[in-house]
């Protein structure tokens, strides 16, 4: 099912962790088409930088200053949604936090952030969501990434968080294939960063990420627009860019030749990653 020109009008969306990068961008994408947008992240000023921009848009919308990988913070998320709204048409699942590290050298507790941020913290706000969306027949979004396709090298703990948000997607599809709404999954590529932006490191310590404003990446806003058009198509998965559909198709057909290509490329693809 297509949805119309006015899809976003008069809608209702929280989009977790939007107080900068995607998720910010996705907020404004959905204001400039008429949605009403409920604002998150852990650091207040940040998003109150956010809630600035969206102000001056003239959007309407809620901020809501919280931890999502903590369930009952992300249950409040979804009450104070519909205390201010009446209801909500789309939840976007896109906090989300990067590690770098070969596996042997990781401290365990890599493991435990990024599961706690990228799964958890797209678990506990749909749970409580769920029942809302299935009345206005709405959309449930996870934003994974390419590095969700197959395991990379220096990536184990990102790499696997992200493939278990397919899974949950494709578990929620069945489970409500009756319910008339919409899991999509965006798979999105390496994509332009705030100055500033963090990693986890192998011992767990955060380390500030390169600059790519010199690299040939996606747009925030491009990604945005993807978003939206998966919602409005109602689409399943979303793969981004020429390369990362490449590799989902290289992948399905020739699993054995893309591991040798990445063996072979092991440096050049740490020197991406920095
Ligand atoms: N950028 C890329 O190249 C790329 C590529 C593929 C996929 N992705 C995915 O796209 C999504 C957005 O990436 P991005 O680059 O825009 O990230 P970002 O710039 O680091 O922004 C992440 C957002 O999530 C919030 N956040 C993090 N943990 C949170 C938590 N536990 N509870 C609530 N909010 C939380 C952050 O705010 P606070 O820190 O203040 O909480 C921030 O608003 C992520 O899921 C990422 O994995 C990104």
């Amino acid at each position: 099912m297509i949805m119309s020109a006015k899809t976003f009008q008069d809608k209702v969306a929280i989009i977790t962790g939007s107080s900068v990068g995607i998720g910010k961008a996705t907020a404004i994408e959905l204001v400039k088409n008429g949605a009403s947008v409920v604002l998150n992240g852990r650091n207040q000023e940040r998003l109150t930088k956010a809630e600035n921009e969206i102000k001056a848009l003239g959007g309407k919308f809620l901020s809501v200053c919280c931890d999502v990988s903590v369930p009952e913070q992300a249950k409040s998320l979804v009450d104070k949604t519909i205390e201010t709204f009446g209801k909500l048409d789309i939840l976007i699942n896109n906090a989300g936090v990067s590690m770098r590290g070969d596996f042997a050298d990781l401290n365990p507790d890599v493991y435990k952030t990024v599961f706690d941020i990228n799964l958890l913290g797209s678990v506990n706000p749909t749970i409580p969501a769920i029942p809302y969306i299935k009345k206005s027949h709405g959309s449930i979004v996870f934003v994974s990434s390419l590095a969700g396709i197959r395991g990379l090298p220096g990536n184990s703990a990102y790499c696997s968080s992200k493939m278990a948000l397919r899974a949950i997607a494709e578990s929620i599809r069945i489970e409500e294939a009756k319910s008339k709404i919409h899991v999509g999954l965006v798979l999105v590529g390496i994509t332009e960063i705030e100055k500033g932006k963090t990693t986890i490191g192998a011992d767990g310590s955060l380390i500030t990420l390169k600059d790519r404003s010199n690299l040939n990446v996606q747009s925030v806003n491009s990604v945005a627009r993807a978003i939206l058009k998966n919602i409005r198509k109602r689409k399943f998965r979303t793969t981004l860019t020429g390369i990362g559909k490449l590799n989902a198709f290289m992948q399905s057909i020739l699993p054995g030749l893309v591991e040798k290509v990445l063996i072979l490329s092991i440096d050049k693809i740490r020197k991406r990653s920095e």
